[in-house]
Formats: structure tokens, sequence, C-alpha cells
């Protein structure tokens, strides 16, 4: 039933719209029982329903009913899977249809500028083409069960440090090409419900009154049709941010800032209009809520725990496997070590935790799965109490190591070292457990190292151990799969949506990260993760893009339907992709696309495509992928708008960014004609560069060398060097007259108005 929301708007008294801007509590919004506005719930998060029990207080974050806890964001986006993000992002939609939810507050698409934010765990990639996908994945599949979403936090909230204050300090291009990018084409592609803005200032305007932000990008350009919330407690001036786009004011701020709202309409300060802007938007959402309700839903946990562990197995990455340790063989001695065996750290902190329904127990599902033929040992290796070595617990697992066939070693971050709220402060792990893997090592030369962590760590026993399975955070169904890949019974497809540095200087975020005295300059541009490690050609320990599978895939007749077209037409790719071992499994293709020759800095590739193919043993299949415009362009800032400079790029196909297995150059040609405009700063080498300006210019400069003799062919380096950067305006002196100032405006003139 659609409701005329602009009749009942009329209806509305000032006080009802304004008290309507903000919220009735934490998680709730305002009803208007006369109007039969009715009050829709919203709450965490991205990867699990975070309800709060009826009698928990606020700061009893972890006082949740049960939900199925899915793996974290780091996690899901590693396994590069659409599809798969559709199914959790669904499942999570089920879950708040059972519990009354209208609006799940994620996903976060943040990009993981530094690795050491704390909430990495709870963000996609470094990469924003392949966070907007996963993002949009994960919105389409949770409002495909008629309940919304709120992609978070927009933007440039990239690290938990003064969150609430700090200045992130970004340039447009980059704005534009990484930070916004990783929000643009969710929106524009699965148009969430709701966008909820950042704590954080944006080049020094808060996020949450931002007009830029919210109504000029997010309103005005991509459409955004749903409301804009706050972050929780994220409002610093309600009326400024009513005016700038900012809708619904999260928590309930008790009628401390509605009342604000009613004074500034009154006094002419606020238009009224703006007031019902916002409450259009907002009724729009609660309206559509109050139609997608499902009554009395449920949902199968079970079928959602079974999602949960295959889901799991499709986001651990394997990042390396010597002698092909694994899958491990159902036989012999092998030993579980690690505290982590038994305590898991299979999600991160914060306003993301989850209760979950149920927990697969490690060691128990190791044991099943490994079979009658398998004998499992435990033991603990280092404490979680403290990092401090404990020898004892390391002798005591050498021991056992000592007398198994394999070593599997469960370590990573302990909660401590990540969260939300505040960031790391290094790359390493806790020092009991680095000397654990090494003194293990030494007495057991088949070790398995498997990871819990949100983001990347040092591994400075890398070389002393054949395997390292990455398993991020895993969620409830962890254990499961777990077994499943060390068995074989799941072939690992995950590949990594960041990059493992070697150590953490060697991050392009290294000097700006968090900043200072309240400010962080993103000095870094657009050269975030592998954009700048592979401009830089810097070794990572593991590339964006890297994972390995227990069979093999070959690609090969890369080809394209066109090697020549202008930038309004676009581009099909196809390669094919053979399983040539003995396993089937799934490959993720990677297409990269790098400007051959451009008049501006741009990385030394960029991911402009991915596919997930499964295969099984000796299947080969065809992949294609449609590259339009922007696959080629970058924001120039100066006409506003993406451009494609005409000339040579590369088609770049990866098994990740640093293996690219395939290539193919096409030409593109711009068919925006961007006007330079020339005045008397613009240099001779500026006119002469140009046909038009060059062709009015060339007369006098021939005129210049002939007068003051001097052959540009013929005359050393510095003079001809000398004359090309020389400004218009030096001319006339430097002629000693000959050149007039009429002349040089005569000329600017002509050059400029030149249609
Ligand atoms: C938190 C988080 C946000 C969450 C909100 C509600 O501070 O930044 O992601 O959705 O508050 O818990």
């Amino acid at each position: 039933m659609t409701r005329d929301i602009k009749k009942i708007i009329k209806q509305m008294t000032l006080e009802e719209k304004a008290g309507l801007c903000s919220g009735l509590d934490a998680w709730r919004t305002k009803p208007v029982e006369r109007l039969g506005i009715p009050s829709i719930m919203m709450t965490d998060g991205p990867h699990g329903l975070r309800k709060m029990k009826e009698d928990a207080n606020m700061a009893d974050i972890n006082n949740s009913i049960p939900a199925t806890c899915f793996p974290s964001a780091a996690g899901l986006a590693s396994s590069w899977d659409r599809e798969l993000l559709e199914k959790v992002g669904a499942a999570l939609g089920e879950e708040c249809q059972a519990e009354n939810v209208s609006i799940l507050l994620g996903p976060g698409a943040n990009i993981k500028r530094s690795p050491l934010c704390g909430r990495n765990f709870e963000y996609f990639s470094e990469d924003p083409y392949l966070s907007s996908e996963m993002a949009a994945s994960h919105i389409k599949g949770v409002q495909s069960q008629g309940v919304g979403t709120s992609l978070k936090h927009f933007a440039a909230n990239n690290q938990e440090y003064r969150r609430m204050t700090v200045d992130a300090v970004v340039d447009e291009r980059t704005l534009r090409e990484i930070y916004f990018a990783s929000f643009e084409s969710a929106v524009k592609k699965a148009r969430p419900w709701t966008v909820m803005c950042a704590y954080n200032k944006l080049n020094g305007e808060y996020c949450s009154e931002n007009r830029y932000l919210l109504t000029d990008i997010l309103k005005d350009e991509w459409m955004h049709e749903g409301f804009v919330v706050s972050d929780w407690g994220a409002v610093n001036d309600r009326v400024n941010g009513l005016d700038a786009g900012l809708d619904l004011e999260m928590p309930s701020s008790f009628g401390i800032r509605d009342k604000k709202i009613v004074e500034a309409v009154r006094s002419g300060k606020l238009s009224e209009n703006i007031l019902d802007r916002a409450v259009e938007r907002i009724l729009k959402v609660i309206f559509m809520a109050l139609e997608s309700k499902k009554e009395n839903a449920q949902y199968d946990k079970d079928a959602h725990h079974v999602l949960a562990r295959q889901v799991a197995g499709e986001s651990m990455v394997l990042l390396k496997n010597e002698d092909d340790i694994l899958p491990l063989k159902k036989t012999g001695t092998i030993a579980l070590i690690g505290a982590f065996v038994k305590k898991p750290r299979y999600q991160g902190a914060g306003s993301s935790h989850i209760t979950p329904t149920r927990f697969d127990d490690i060691y128990e599902e190791i044991k099943k799965t490994g079979g009658s033929e398998t004998n499992i040992v435990y033991s603990e290796g280092y404490s979680l109490a403290c990092d401090e070595i404990d020898e004892k617990l390391i002798n005591e697992a050498r021991k056992v190591a000592q007398s198994s066939d394999v070593a599997v070693i469960f370590a990573g971050l302990p909660d401590e070292y990540e969260s939300e709220g505040f960031d790391r402060t290094h790359m390493r792990m806790p020092e009991n457990q680095n000397r654990l893997i090494e003194e293990v090592a030494k007495v057991q030369s088949n070790v398995v190292v498997v990871l819990f962590n949100g983001s990347p760590v040092e591994m400075p026993w890398i070389d002393q151990v054949k395997a390292v399975l990455e398993a991020y955070l895993g969620g409830q169904a962890l254990g499961g799969a777990l077994a499943d890949i060390l068995f074989g019974e799941v072939n690992p497809s995950g590949k990594l949506a960041e990059t493992f540095p070697v150590k953490l200087s060697h991050n392009p975020s290294y000097l700006n990260f968090p900043g200072e005295d309240d400010r962080v300059e993103y000095k870094e541009g657009l050269f975030v993760g592998y954009r700048y490690y592979d401009t830089k050609g810097i070794e990572p320990l593991f590339p964006f893009g890297h994972g390995l599978s227990y069979t093999k895939f070959e690609y090969s007749d890369i080809s394209v339907d066109k090697k020549d077209i202008s930038d309004n037409n676009v581009i099909n790719v196809s390669v094919k992709v053979k399983n040539v071992g003995k396993m089937a499994g799934k490959e993720i293709v990677q297409l990269y696309v790098k400007d051959v020759k451009s008049s501006i800095q741009r990385p030394e590739k960029e991911l402009r495509g991915f596919e997930k193919v499964f295969l099984n043993p000796g299947e080969e299949k065809t992949v294609t992928f449609t590259l339009d415009k922007r696959a080629f362009a970058y924001y120039n800032t100066k006409i506003k708008d993406w451009h494609v400079e005409s000339g040579e790029f590369l088609i770049l196909i990866g098994k990740s960014s640093r293996d690219i297995v395939l290539k193919e150059s096409v030409r593109v040609n711009s068919t925006v004609k961007i006007r330079k405009r020339f005045d008397e700063n613009s240099t001779v080498e500026d006119l002469m560069s140009d046909s038009t300006a060059a062709a009015a210019f060339s007369p006098i400069l021939k005129g210049i060398t002939d007068a003051l003799q001097i052959d540009m062919n013929n005359t050393h380096d510095m003079m001809v060097a000398h004359i090309k950067n020389m400004p218009l305006h030096s001319l006339t002196t430097f002629t000693q007259g000959r050149v007039s100032e009429e002349m040089l405006d005569e000329l600017l003139s002509r050059i400029n108005n030149v249609d």
C-alpha cells in the first residue's frame, strides 16, 4: 500500500517532524501513532545480527541475542565471490526479519589504508573495486529479504585513533578514485536503504555536516534515495547536519537536538523545506520496512550454520603450501598446537560482536573429519592471558610435535591486539606465539600454521614452516571449515583482498598514520596497497590477490573483441581457464588495467574485473569481462569528471597482482577534448604541445630564435630547456621588446577563444 508521504508530512507538527530526525532510543526511530507512523529498529552488524537483549544496558554490547556469526568482512572479501556474499546477506536478512529488525547496520566499506586500523577485520579491501563489489553483493542479499542496510562509514574513516574528532585530509582525486569509489558502485548498483556517515572530519568538516559529502556526492550525484544516518554519537551541530544532508541522528538526543531543530525553523535559520526533505526520506524507508515486514518470520539455524561453514571454507587463503603438505593425510599423528585450538579468535570486538547460535570446536571437528586412522594430540603452546614466553608450554609443545607426523600451529592476533575503538601500533604477533612456531619448527619439519587475525601480520618464521593458511576471523563454523580444508574435503579458493607487507614501514601510509594533532594527511594519495607496492616495486610478503589451491589452473587465449575503441564504447575480454590438476576447485581470475603512458601519475595497475569459476579436473571454461570507460579512466579534477587520456592500455590477466599470466594491448580514444586555457604563466613548451596554440605561436617563436640566432635543434640542452620552460610573461624582456605585451595579449585571446 503506497502512502501519500507528502500528505502525511503536511499533517505532522513541527515538533513531530523534528522528533522523527533523531532516534527514540539507541536502536529505534520515533513512532507517530496518530498518523500511522511506526517505529522501526536498526542494529548491527555486518556479518551477524547483534540485537541487544531487552534487559541489556547500552554499554554491555556483547549481551545480545543468539545469531549466526559469519566470517568477518576481511574473510568474506577473500572469497571474491559475489553470489556467496549475496547468500550471506540473504541469511542475515532472514535473521533480521525473524527478530523484527528493519535495517542491518552494515556493510562496512572503508578502505584498508593501513594494516594497523583496528577495524580492518570489519572492512573488505585495500582496493575500491573489490570493496564496492563485495559491499554491493552484501547489500543486495540483505535487502532481498525486505530488510534495509546501512552502508558505512561514509567516508575516510580509516583509523580508530581519535575517530570522533580526527580530520582526514584527502585530495579530491584520491577521494574519488579510492575512498569514495569504495562506496560509489555499492550505492549505485545496490541502492542501500541508508548510508551511515562517519565520525571523523573530512577536509575540515565533520562528515555529519559535510554538504559536499552527503548532498553533492551521495544524494545529488550518486542519487542515493534512502536516508543518511549518523554514526552513533557522530553529530556535532544538528541544524548544520540537517542542512548538509544528515537526515537521522542516532542514537536518541533525548529531545535536546529536536528542540534545536524546532528553534532553527521558528527563527528562520533553517528552512522547513529542508526538514521536510529529511522527514520524507526517513518516512520512505520506514514505510518500505513496514511493507516488507514478514510476519512470524523464522530462520533455519542449522542451515545458516551450514552456510557459515561453506562461507568460511571459501574465505580462507592458502598462502604457502610447500611439498604439498596440505591437504593432510588421514593417517598417523597430527599435533594441534596453540591455545587458539581451544579458544579461537573467530570474530572481532566492538559493535560487530555477535553471540553465535552455536560454535564448532576445532579439536572435535578435526578429530571427526580426520577419522579413526588419525591420532590427534593437543598442546597449548602459549597462553592467551599474556604475551610472555612460557618455556614450559613451549617445551611440552616441542615434545608433542616431535612425536607427531605433522604439527598444525594455531596462532594470530588475540582480541586485545585489534578492535573497534583502537588501532594496532605494530604488525607483530605475540612474542610467545612467534617463539613457539620457531621452536616447534626446530624439531618438526612438517609445520602448518593456521592464522586467526583480522589484518596482516609479520611472519618472521615464514621460511621455517611448510604451509600457512590464513583463516582470518572465520565465524562460528570456523572449526568445521578448517577441518574441511586441512583434510581436503574443501579445496581452498580464497585470495587476499589486501597486501601482506614484509614489514610495516613498507606500507605507504607508514609516515602518516594515525596523524598528529587531530589531523591525518593521506599523503600517499591514491597509492594505497598494491597500487603503491607494485608502482614502487616493493616486494610484499604476500601480494594482493594471492591465494593457492590444491589443484593447478592454466590460463590461455586472452582475446578482446575490439583493439581500438572510443571511450564511450566497451571492450569485451575473454580468457580460458583450465583445471590441470587432480582436484576440483575454484579459481579467481583477476583483470587489471595499466595506462601505458599518461600525462598524470597513475598506479602501475588497477583491478578492474574479477570472476570466480568452478572447474572439475580437466575442465576448461571461458571467463569474460566487459570494460567500460571507468575501467580506463582517472578522475580529472579540472573538468570534475572521469577522463580517459587517449592512448595504449594493457589489459592484464592475473592470478594475483604480482602474477600476471596474460596481457593484451588496446587503444582507447578520448571523446572529450579538454580545452587547455593559456595565460601569461603558460610556458613555451605548454603552447608548443597543443596543436592549436602551436600553430598560432610558432611564427612568434621562429621570430625569437631567428633574432637571437638560436637554432633549437643545434644548441646546447640548457638553452633549449631554458626557452621551453620560459613563461610567456618573460618573453618581452627576453626578446628585448621584439615580442610586445600587446602581441602576447592578442595571441592569448586568439588561442583561448578557439571553439
Ligand atoms: C559504532 C560503529 C558503527 C555501529 C554503531 C552502532 O560506533 O562505528 O559501525 O553501527 O556504532 O553500534
